[in-house]
């Protein structure tokens, strides 16, 4: 703006300056024409410019020392496992096992001093003329041999407490038929019937039986009873425990 307000100074001087010339040379300085005025005044200044180009990037920032601190970082990854730590006290005992199965059997032992114990032998005899009464458990009165009692003279039965292998026999006089039958709980185990053609004959049997406790043993006639026990001619009735359980 100024150049612009000086150049239009400079203009109007030197307008002024040829009219004077013109007017020297003509020699009619002043004739219908009068005194040039004065210049006027200074126009007010113009309006600002428009904003000029944006300007060139500056240069690079000094960069950060390795001291300078930067911002905190992501987690990192776990690290790898430790050695392991050293050998912890030892615990209590645990409760007992299981029992293990049975082991096989050992060697026999020394044989011992045979003493058997347990022990069952009887015989009786049935003394008397008189027939014993048929199907009911023949009567042997007279005892020769009777351990622990097991032989009942009342009754006529063999009562087994000890189990086992038992041996029944007998040996009878008679004076006439007869038919012994052994008994076993009231069931017929053995039968021995002999007719007599002697004024005096002897007939027998044996058995061998297992009983339990409790068993009961005896013997019947039936029809045929000739059994007699007299004098020289007795009837014996025996039994013995031969192998315990
Ligand atoms: C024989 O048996 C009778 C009748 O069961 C009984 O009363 C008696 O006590 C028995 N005798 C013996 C020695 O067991």
């Amino acid at each position: 703006m100024g150049q612009s307000f000086g150049g239009k100074i400079h203009l109007a001087l030197t307008l002024l300056l040829l009219n004077l010339g013109s007017a020297v040379t003509r020699g009619d300085p002043y004739g219908c024409y009068g005194v040039p005025g004065l210049p006027g005044m200074p126009g007010v200044p113009g309006k600002d410019g428009r904003d000029g180009f944006k300007g060139a990037k500056g240069e690079p920032g000094i960069p950060a020392t390795p001291a300078t601190r930067g911002p905190k970082g992501m987690k990192g990854e776990p690290g790898s496992p430790g050695l392991p730590g050293k050998t912890g006290p030892i615990g209590v005992s645990g409760p007992p096992g299981y029992s293990g199965v049975m082991g096989m059997a050992g060697e026999p032992g020394i044989p011992g001093s045979y003493k058997q114990k347990h022990q069952s032998a009887f015989s009786v005899t049935r003394q008397t003329s008189e027939h014993p009464l048929k199907n009911v458990p023949v009567v042997f009165n007279h005892v020769i041999t009777n351990t622990n009692h097991d032989y009942n003279t009342s009754t006529g039965k063999f009562t087994c407490k000890l189990p086992g292998l038992y041996y029944f026999v007998f040996h009878t006089s008679q004076t006439a038929n007869l038919c012994t039958i052994l008994y076993k709980d009231s069931i017929k185990m053995a039968s021995f019937c002999d007719h007599k053609t002697n004024t005096m004959q002897v007939s027998s049997g044996g058995i061998l039986l297992h009983l339990t406790a409790g068993n009961r043993v005896w013997l019947e006639v039936n029809d045929y009873n000739g059994m007699v026990g007299i004098g020289s001619s007795d009837s014996v009735f025996s039994g013995f425990l031969l192998f315990p359980d």
